[in-house]
């Protein structure tokens, strides 16, 4: 049987990057599912779909096809209608256009069945909101990956700097604040820890060490030991 990680949290506690690298130590499959949301995000931006419960967002649902795909390397790809959009929705307008599209049960729904279907047949960390809680109850391992709101700000705000993207402090701590509260405050499935699964806050934790508290969780999990 494949052995699946739940990895959940609030956005920019480093989720993506540490499982990235846990991941390959542990030769798992990372699967990025917000990649997933924001595509439809971006989907519904492109058409000037408002991100609200409505027949146009289901009619949306119904004309794209949304797809992840691995390369050699085990790195992940989004496809929206067979076109490679993984660069195109990291902005902040794709971040707050995900977080409100995500709130949609239509959009949830849709994307429940490919979520659990990657989970089937390989070893996976798959890092979301939901995945302890609904898309992944079973999962053998279950984190909870958090940190201060300015302190994941200000690693966002790092990371997009470095691309050369013109950014504010401030405007990224609002977002994360506003995105924290959206996340946490929807009415289906909400960002909350799951039952039975270990905190790792890490707000004092460099990259490494988170990296290593998360392999060192996972293994005790699965092995029982160290
Ligand atoms: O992890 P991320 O920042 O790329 O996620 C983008 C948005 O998608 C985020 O606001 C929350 C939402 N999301 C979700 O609701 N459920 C998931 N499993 C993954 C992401």
């Amino acid at each position: 049987m494949s052995i699946a990680v739940a990895l959940d949290g609030p956005a920019g506690a480093g989720k993506s990057s540490i499982a990235k690298r846990a991941a390959k130590a542990l030769d798992f499959i990372y699967v990025d599912t917000g990649a997933l949301y924001r595509a439809i995000g971006l989907a519904a931006t492109r058409r000037g779909v408002a991100p609200v419960a409505s027949p146009e967002v289901e009619a949306l649902l119904n004309q794209i096809t949304v797809d992840l795909t691995f390369n050699e390397k085990g790195e992940q790809a989004v496809l929206l209608d067979g076109e490679d959009v993984s660069g195109l929705i990291r902005t902040p307008e794709a971040s707050m256009a995900a977080s409100e599209i995500s709130a949609i049960p239509a959009v949830r729904a849709y994307l429940l069945d490919l979520q659990r279907n990657m989970a089937k047949t390989r070893d996976v960390i798959m890092d979301g909101r939901d995945i302890g809680t609904v898309v992944l109850p079973d999962a053998q391992v279950k984190i909870f990956l958090t940190a201060a709101p300015e302190a994941r700000a200000g690693r966002r705000y790092k990371e997009l700097i470095e691309k050369g993207m013109d950014v504010r402090y401030e405007d990224i701590l609002q977002d994360v604040i506003k995105r924290d509260y959206n996340d946490t405050h929807r009415e289906t499935a909400p960002l909350k820890p799951a039952e039975g699964c270990v905190t790792v806050d890490t707000t004092e934790l460099d990259f490494e060490q988170s990296v290593e508290k998360i392999i060192s969780v996972i293994k005790e999990k699965i092995y029982g030991a160290e």
